[in-house]
């Protein structure tokens, strides 16, 4: 089996940069929860790195739930149709719900994410994503309340992201090399 380095075109987001900038978003994060009844969401599977990271900068008495959607499949592109693998396991009615995020590229899989979550009762919803890829916006309602980076429409991998289920292992964000998602 081939190392993942031969894969890479670039690295985008080094690891020091990473923890850098999830430390700025957990402080954030922190004044604006204080006194709320917090709930992270994370997004399984590519949300784990990033979950794992930011919630230990959280110093709140806060909850953690998980979900699992699919909207991709193997392919590179949003289809828009968005199923449910794994439902929470808590009730989030009353609580402030906060949605870990990997990345948000069509916006189309949240958009459904917090429609669908928005009908259970809480009593606020926010979205943190690690990553935005604004320019392939499809969704136009999406409101961003926390974003790590902004980044160019580019096929990006590691720190939890995959392509294919594979290169979530990698430690910082890289670019795909065109011609293996092309
Ligand atoms: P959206 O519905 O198009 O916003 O897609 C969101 C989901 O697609 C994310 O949660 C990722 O799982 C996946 N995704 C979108 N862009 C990328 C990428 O550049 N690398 C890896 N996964 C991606
Ligand atoms: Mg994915």
């Amino acid at each position: 089996m081939e190392n993942w380095a031969e894969h890479l075109e670039c690295t985008l987001i080094d690891e020091e940069s990473l923890q850098k900038r999830i430390h700025e978003l957990g402080e954030e994060i922190t004044r604006d929860y204080e006194g709320k009844d917090l709930v992270l969401i994370g997004i399984l599977k590519g949300s784990i790195m990033f979950l794992s990271d930011l919630c230990k900068e959280i110093p709140l008495s806060l909850a953690m739930d998980f979900m699992s959607v699919s909207s991709y499949g193997n392919r590179s592109e949003s289809s828009g149709v968005v199923r449910i693998l794994k439902d929470l396991d808590q009730n989030i009615e009353n609580k402030d719900v906060l949605i870990v995020e990997d990345i948000i590229d069509s916006g189309l899989t949240l958009s459904y994410l917090r429609d669908n979550l928005s009908h259970r009762g809480p009593r606020s919803i926010q979205i943190c994503t690690l990553l935005d890829k604004p320019d392939r916006r499809v969704a136009k309602d999406i409101h961003v309340n926390y974003c790590g980076f902004i980044i160019p429409d580019k096929f990006v991998v590691g720190y939890g992201l995959d392509f294919s289920e594979k290169y979530r292992n990698i430690p910082f964000i890289g670019a795909l090399k065109r011609e293996l998602y092309e």
